[in-house]
Order: C-alpha cells, then structure tokens, then sequence
C-alpha cells in the first residue's frame, strides 16, 4: 500500500533550528505504518522547478542534524508563489500568481498536507494555499522573535546567545581602549535581539526600534561613563532603531523577487551622529549581521524545535489544518493561521524587561 504524503518546505531567511524541527516531524512520522515525509528545496521552488527537486526524507537523512545549523532543504527568500518572478520578453520583470500551478504539482505528486517552516511571510503564504484547499500547517521560525502568536519563536535564543558572546568580546577591547563600541544587531523592526543581548551583556545604551532616539541623550549617558577621564561604554543597536525625527535606515534590494527592503548599516550612521553631537569618545563600530543565524541552535532552540515538529505531524494526524503550532505560556498548543500573522510581536515599552532595563541603567536614549 502507497504511503501518505507530507511535504516540508523551509522559507524564508535561515535559522538555527530549522533541521530540529525537520527531524522531529521524519522521527514522529515514522512511527506510524502509512505516513512519509517528502522535502521541497528551497521552500516550493523545489516541488514548482522542472524536473521538480524533491527528497524523500527518511530516518537516513535526518539523523544527527538536529545540531547543524541551516536547512537541509534550503531555503529562499525570493518568489513567494503568489508573486512569482517572470522575466519578459524587453528584459523587465513582473510577477504572476502561480498558487495554482502549485497545486497541482503537490496533487500529483499525492501530497496531503504541506508542514510549512517559516516566518511571517512565509505563513501569509500558507494563510493563502489554506485558503485554495491546500491542508496547510505552519511552524513559526525567526530569529527576529517577531510573530505575535507564539511567546518564542526557535533560533530566537540562539541569535542572543551569539550576540550575547560577540559583545562580549567587544567589551575587553573597548575597555583596554576606553572605546566606546557600537554592536548592530538583527530584529528587524522588533527589538528583541537587542534588547536580551543588552541586558545578558551588559550594554549602558540599547537602542530599538519600539523607541525612538535622541541623540543628545545617548552622548550624555556615553559621557557620563568618561568622568574620571578615562572609561568606556558599550552600546547595542537593533538594525531596525531610529532617531526621533529619523527613518529607518534600509535600502531597497535589486534582487530579483526579494521583497522585504535591506536592513543593517545603522551602527555608522549612528557612530557619524554622535561625532556630530559632539561625542568626544572614540568610537567603533561592528555589525554583526548573518553570524547570528548560523551555526548550531543553542539545547532551548533544539529542545523548542523538536516539540514544534512533533506537534506539526500530530496535527496532521488529527485533520487540523489552517493553524500554527505555537508556544504559549510553556505549552505547546497552536492558533489559526489567519491569528497567527494577524499583527507583530514588538518589544512592550511597558514590559517588566524594558523596567529591568532601565533598572540597572541601560539608556535607550530617550
Ligand atoms: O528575519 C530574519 C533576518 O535575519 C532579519 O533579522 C534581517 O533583517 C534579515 O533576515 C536579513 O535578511 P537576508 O538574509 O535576506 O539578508
């Protein structure tokens, strides 16, 4: 008898935890007689490619990669099949719905529900194909923390292990220095990274994007570590932060089918504005970029990821289809797509960790 057919696809930017949760759904498959697990690559460009590039993902090709960073399926961040790029014929580019080429594919291929690894953009892509009959479930991933359904997304926590690490590092050599050094991190327009990596290192200003910057406030609190004459002062800045009467610095990318605009490169622009505001430190900068997605997830990424898989393929067994898995007050449970990338999760400027914060003094310059 032919067996049952999930297809798992990774979208979206990498993460550290993704093979975890792959694993989990091939492990948690096999113990039924009549189910298998197929992988797309490249989230669906794999199963829309000719000929298609899809794998049977079988006890053999997942063992041990629950340690090892990336996807084992790759993964893309251009060409949602809703917005497919298609090159005319004068050279241009335009994009065109290709959902339902999509689906045919899975059919023929006996697909019967799809377990989708992604962030936000890559759910409002399974909100869609659930909307066209696909059985779709989502599993949230991001490094960014920034879906609002779910308490932690994996890859989370190792981001800020990493950054947590590089900062550091960055403290003895400001220090030896009496530098004051800028650490750009991730986020996107959610501060998280910044704001644990602040508080687990140990910075005096933490700049995000929930709160907007003065820079006079932020040369004041640099100072004020320079009293004695010498000192030095560490400070993180999410990708996404802004001064007050600022903008978010971001380009557009020419990529093809890369929607999302291009963060990071704050960290000098923000060293140029506190020279201006009279900052009489020495400054540097470092931007830390895709470090903090690589390598291996940290236990709570891999331990995080293993009970989202889990529950994705239980959730095939049971029919419930439409919905995330989610991690909510140390359950795992899950919620409706369309809940799911409903809103944002962005750092509560009234949270008790904004209060720790400033507590012991962090500045967030404002
Ligand atoms: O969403 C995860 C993330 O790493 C963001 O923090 C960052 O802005 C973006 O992806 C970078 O994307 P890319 O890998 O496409 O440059």
């Amino acid at each position: 008898m032919s067996k049952k057919r999930v297809l798992v696809v990774t979208g979206g930017g990498d993460c550290p935890g993704l093979n975890a949760v792959i694993r989990a759904v091939v492990k948690r498959a096999s113990q039924t007689q009549d189910w298998e697990i197929w992988g797309s690559y490249e989230a669906y460009h794999g199963i829309m490619h000719d000929p298609m590039e899809v794998v049977l993902l079988d006890g053999k090709a997942v063992a041990g990669i629950h340690v090892r960073g990336g996807t084992i399926i790759r993964t893309t961040s251009k060409g949602s099949p809703m917005a497919w790029a298609v090159q005319q014929k004068d050279g241009s580019w335009t994009t065109e719905d290709r959902t339902d080429f999509l689906l045919e594919r899975m059919k023929s291929l006996g697909i019967e529900a799809v377990i989708s690894i992604g962030g936000d953009g890559s759910q409002r892509i399974s909100q869609a194909l659930f909307e066209k009959g696909c059985q779709v479930i989502g599993v949230p991933k991001t490094i960014d923390n920034d879906l609002s359904a779910t308490d932690f997304t994996f890859g989370f926590q190792t981001a800020v292990q990493i950054a947590t690490e590089a900062m550091d590092r960055l403290v003895s050599t400001a220090e030896s220095h009496h530098r004051a050094i800028i650490l750009e991190v991730m986020g996107r327009s959610a501060g998280w990274i910044a704001l644990h990596t602040a508080i687990a290192a140990g910075a005096e200003v933490c700049l995000i994007p929930e709160i907007p910057y003065d820079i006079n406030r932020i040369v004041e609190r640099i100072e004020s570590r320079y009293k004695g004459g010498r000192g030095f002062a560490n400070i993180i800045v999410a990708e996404g932060a802004k001064a007050k009467d600022g903008t978010i610095f971001a380009k557009k990318s020419t990529e093809i089918g890369y929607e999302n605009v291009r963060l990071g490169g704050i960290a000098y622009q923000l060293s140029q504005q506190l020279k201006d505001a009279g900052c009489s430190a020495d400054i540097r900068e470092t931007v830390l970029g895709h470090i903090q997605r690589g390598g291996t997830p940290i236990a709570f990424d891999r331990i995080l990821a293993t009970q989202f898989g889990v529950k994705a393929f239980e959730m095939v067994l049971n029919g419930e289809f439409g919905k995330m898995v989610t991690y909510k007050n140390h359950s795992i449970t899950s919620v409706s797509l369309k809940e799911a990338i409903s809103e944002y999760n962005v750092v509560d400027t009234n949270s008790f960790l904004i209060q720790t914060a400033r507590g012991i003094g962090i500045s967030f310059g404002d």
